[in-house]
């Protein structure tokens, strides 16, 4: 097969670490470059050899046909709009492009939600992590007008400690983390509240959002909690998930409680629904697994520039 030659900008990082890492096993995809910034001049060990970062403006930007910016957010937009000026297409893994965040119409690339936009897009906007787990989760309750209109839907979310990236923080370092838990970010104030919000009302939802994040002491893996206030119980719980995705290779609707063990360096969002009992509104329990930096980034961002480059959407993903 013709690989295509692509290149990550921000290889250091954990999000394009793992993109590397996916784009090496990747029969459709050649990796030209990949840079760092602080870590230039570092090698990078991939399974299929390594390969020397190199700082961002010195990237061979023109080799590639498709960039993956895994920068952070604030520093990627502007890279983002030199590659596409230089002519690659570009899948952005930062929030700077993400509705909500931007004027411009990029396409958000939650992929089950929107793949007809996906499809050939010069500039895709790859969806945060948390939005990815609860999104997908909540999404078919709101297409088929079942959620309480006007209600709060809860979401409690817990991620692992590689969704705050790798630059050193001291209230990351081990003994702050292990055998601990708490929530951060609190007062509906996250980041990933915007793309979110945008999301729900696109879809058409009436409701408000009330996002808590929390921190897990593992490596990987986010597990979100959906409180779901709805306008009845659907008879068969997991109809509306199944009349939604259907034959869907990413997502799987399971009847026991997903966990991030069953979903760790796989391109899935594992979800389970079940009735909150002993409340007068009628209230699901959505439970939505995945790892942060598969389908929560690097695999998202690999189905769509699959998508974007014309070859099978699932080609090269661990499923
Ligand atoms: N981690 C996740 O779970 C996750 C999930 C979804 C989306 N994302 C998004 O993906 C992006 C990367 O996240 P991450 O967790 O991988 O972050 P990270 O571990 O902190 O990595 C950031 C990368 O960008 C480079 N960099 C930092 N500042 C730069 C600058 N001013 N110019 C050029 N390069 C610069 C770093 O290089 P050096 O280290 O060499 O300095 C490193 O390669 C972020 O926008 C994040 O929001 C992350």
């Amino acid at each position: 097969m013709h690989r295509i030659p692509v290149g990550v900008l921000g290889a250091s990082g954990y999000a394009g670490r793992e993109l590397c890492t996916l784009i090496a096993g990747h029969p459709g995809l050649d990796l030209v470059f990949a840079t760092a910034n602080e870590r230039r001049g570092e090698r990078l060990a991939l399974p299929t050899g390594s390969l020397t970062m190199v700082g961002t403006e010195d990237a061979p930007i023109g080799q590639a046909t498709l960039v993956f910016s895994a920068l952070p957010h604030g520093a990627s937009a502007e890279w983002v709009a030199r590659v596409r000026a230089a002519g690659p297409r570009v899948v952005d893994l930062s929030s700077d492009l993400r509705p909500g965040h931007t004027a411009q119409d990029v396409p958000y690339g939650l992929t089950e939600l929107h793949r007809d936009r996906l499809r050939d897009a010069p500039l895709i906007a790859n969806p945060g992590c948390y939005p990815t787990a609860i999104l997908l989760a909540l999404a078919p309750l709101v297409r088929q007008g079942l959620v309480e209109p006007g209600a709060t839907v809860v979401a409690d979310a817990a991620s692992g400690v590689t969704g705050a990236g790798n630059s050193p923080r001291a209230d990351m370092l081990f003994g702050e983390v292990t055998e601990n838990f708490r929530a951060y970010a609190v007062g509906n104030e996250h980041r990933h509240l915007p793309e979110m919000r945008a999301t729900i009302g696109e879809l058409g939802g009436d409701l408000d959002l009330l996002f808590t994040p929390h921190l897990l002491p593992v490596a990987r893996g986010i597990l979100a909690t959906l409180t779901v206030p709805v306008t009845s119980i659907p008879a068969d719980l997991m109809a509306p998930w199944r009349l939604a995705y259907a034959n869907e290779p990413f997502i799987e609707l399971v009847t026991e409680l997903p966990s991030i063990r069953d979903v760790a360096r796989r391109n899935v969002v594992r979800i389970a629904v079940r009735e909150a009992r002993g409340l007068r509104q009628p209230t699901l329990l959505v439970f939505s697994a995945i790892d942060n930096l598969v389908k929560g980034a690097a695999g998202q961002a690999i189905q769509n520039a699959n998508l974007s480059l014309g070859l099978p959407e699932a080609l090269g993903l661990p499923a």
